[in-house]
């Protein structure tokens, strides 16, 4: 059993992110007694510890899910606050006199990758690295080549198993359900394979355009931000085999098997799009090419799913933000009743956003004196979004030890090595009007048989 953290130090803690989630989680695991251990705010600012904690106050606040003063209390009474340089020694010895008896911190960089290395060279010549765990957000890395130079940072200080990549869609009780249903119920999983799945559709569309992180956006784009990690992961636990999950290390075995024999993704497997008005987003280069909504097809050379295409698609400014799969299966031969046209696909869906839903296809007879049918859903879950965060989950699980919700650095090797030629400019970006499914193009060169289905969202 690993041994649980006795310390969370916090690097950026006057960012961002700090801002609007982390202070928001941290109180959450304070109130649910997931934590109770000193927090250090570290982070190069000028402002008081009491000027932090009216900060973070306001970011719960304004942001989070509002203050519980009995759990903020529990939380700021622990909390102290570490000002100074990252390049300076001086910062990382009183943060070392700051953890006290502590031995074994966990270190979440709330900051930006580029300063990684440098923090992590500091903590370790201030002692505070050893015993440690070390926590990092994505992106990790841009492409191949920076994510191994990445973890070879990470690595020249931490062993792998002290390392905690964030993912929060792996953090999701959607993603986690996807798994739970495959393999509790003893009637799908004969069915999950080429055999009975025709196609497989991952629809993550946004409502919303890039909402002022224009300069971030702007140097990813939508492969990078959210297909080559988000969607990769449900595609992860949507086709992996069977893990056994009470050895953390399993699932991710299972998700590396996988992601090996997924075929690199080329230009024809590709379309790229980019909102109109784009260019006009504050800290977007005037003459940007990056895309804003990706179409991928996704081949899965294996046993299990050769020959059924996988296709991801993901976007800003399209017409609902919701996230939804849809495992549609082969149609039923149409011989037993000869006048109906024939039986539409059976499938089914797990819809992650705006709530959870699982739900499955299938047809019925309509009331009446002829053979015909009509399409029922069968729901088996329906329940508004996790009242546990993804961050709250993960970061308790870190803090605890536990990896299996974690990317590790193999996976997400193999998930860059997938995307990583169809990158920057490999194919052109088209065009689409916001509050649209993408552009045209799609239509015309990665149309899945049948057609792109849109999330289903009732009411
Ligand atoms: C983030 C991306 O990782 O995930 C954002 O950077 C995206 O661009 C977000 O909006 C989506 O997360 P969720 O949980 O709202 O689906």
């Amino acid at each position: 059993m690993p041994i649980p953290c006795d310390a969370l130090v916090l690097f950026g803690a006057t960012g961002d992110l700090a801002h609007k989630k982390t202070f928001d989680t941290i109180q959450a695991l304070f109130k649910r007694g997931h934590l109770d251990a000193p927090v250090i705010g570290v982070a190069k600012s000028g402002m008081t510890r009491e000027q932090l904690i009216e900060r973070a106050r306001d970011g719960i606040t304004k942001f989070g899910r509002g203050i519980d003063e009995a759990a903020f209390k529990r939380f700021t009474e622990r909390f102290q606050y570490v000002d100074g340089d990252y390049a300076d020694l001086e910062t990382f010895k009183r943060l070392r006199t700051a953890l006290g008896g502590a031995k074994n911190p966990l270190h979440y960089l709330a900051i930006p990758p580029v300063v990684f290395g440098l923090a992590i060279n500091q903590l370790k010549a201030a002692g505070c690295a050893e015993g440690s765990r070390i926590v990092v957000e994505k992106p990790f890395g841009r492409d191949l080549k920076t994510a191994q130079e990445l973890n070879a940072t990470l690595h020249a200080v931490y062993a792998e198993h002290d390392i905690f990549r964030i993912d929060h869609y792996l953090g999701k009780e959607a993603t986690q359900n996807i798994l739970f249903t495959r393999f509790a119920n003893a009637f799908l999983e004969p069915l999950w394979n080429r055999q009975h799945v025709k196609q497989i559709q991952i629809t993550m569309a946004e409502k919303f355009g890039v909402e002022g992180r224009g300069r971030f956006y702007d140097s990813a784009g939508c492969i990078r931000d959210v297909i080559e990690n988000h969607l990769m992961q449900v595609v992860g636990f949507l086709c992996m085999e069977p893990p056994y999950w009470p050895d953390m290390d399993r699932v991710r075995d299972e998700q590396i098997k996988l992601f090996r024999s997924i075929r690199t993704l080329g230009a024809n497997d590709v379309v790229r799009g980019q909102f109109e008005g784009y260019l006009k987003e504050e800290g977007v280069a005037p003459n940007s090419q990056v895309e804003t909504y990706a179409a991928v097809r996704v081949h899965v050379d294996n046993w299990r799913w050769e020959g059924v295409p996988i296709y991801l698609r993901a976007g800003k400014c399209m017409p609902m933000t919701a996230t939804e799969v849809r495992v549609e299966f082969h149609r039923p031969p149409a011989v037993v009743f000869p006048n109906e046209q024939k039986p539409p696909h059976n499938y089914w869906r797990f819809l992650f956003s705006p709530r959870i839903e699982i739900g499955m296809n299938i047809q019925v007879k309509s009331d009446g004196e002829r053979m015909v049918g009509q399409p029922l859903e069968l729901k088996a879950v329906d329940q508004q979004p996790d009242e546990m965060t993804p961050y709250e989950r993960l970061l308790g699980d870190a803090l605890r030890g536990d990896q299996t919700l974690f990317a590790r650095q193999d996976c997400v090797e193999e998930a860059w090595r997938i995307v990583d030629p169809i990158l920057g400019n490999a194919v052109p970006v088209h065009r689409y009007p916001p509050g649209t499914w993408g552009p045209e193009a799609v239509n015309e060169v990665l149309l899945p048989e049948g057609g792109w289905h849109a999330p289903r969202l009732e009411g």
